[in-house]
């Protein structure tokens, strides 16, 4: 079955002008792109996505660094996009990340990773939700 999940752009990877090169990847590997838009976002809309990390060490890092430039959310569809889009991204630390991924090309440390994923069907619909209205995530099918 086809669905979706939320990608992210990080300000790293657009400040080196590769989202293009990024976008083409996701197609290559056989993502739609439902809905994209470049944005910034405040510290209050970055500190609310990474609510989840809000006890660990790296989240007022990770806060500051989402906020530093512009990002590029993306919902992507695909069958098995959840699984499939972190396979293509490769591990958070691009140092373990497997030859070809995103984040080996792109990412330069474990904070300043080029590229965000969803964890799970559940929070791909929860992330889609704070980027884009219901009209903007219509089927296009
Ligand atoms: P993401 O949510 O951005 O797709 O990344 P992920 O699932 O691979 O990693 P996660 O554990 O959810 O962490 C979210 C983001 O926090 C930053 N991070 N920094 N310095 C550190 O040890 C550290 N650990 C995580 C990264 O930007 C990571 O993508
Ligand atoms: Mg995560």
């Amino acid at each position: 079955m086809s669905n979706r999940t939320l990608a992210i752009i990080k300000p790293d990877a657009v400040k080196k002008n590769v989202c293009g090169k990024i976008i083409a990847m996701m197609e290559e590997a056989g993502f739609k792109v439902v809905a994209m838009k470049k944005t910034r976002l405040t510290k209050a809309v970055a500190g609310a996505f990474y609510e989840v990390h809000k006890e660990r060490p790296f989240y007022g890092e990770l806060v500051d660094f989402m906020c530093s430039g512009p990002v590029v959310p993306i919902i992507l569809e695909k069958e098995n996009a959840v699984a499939d889009y972190r396979t293509l991204i490769g591990a958070t630390d691009p140092a373990e990340a497997e030859e070809g991924t995103i984040r080996k090309l792109y990412a330069d440390s474990k904070g300043e990773n080029a590229v965000h994923g969803s964890d799970s069907d559940e929070n791909a619909a929860i992330e889609s939700n704070f980027f884009f209205s219901r009209q903007d995530q219509v089927n296009l099918a």
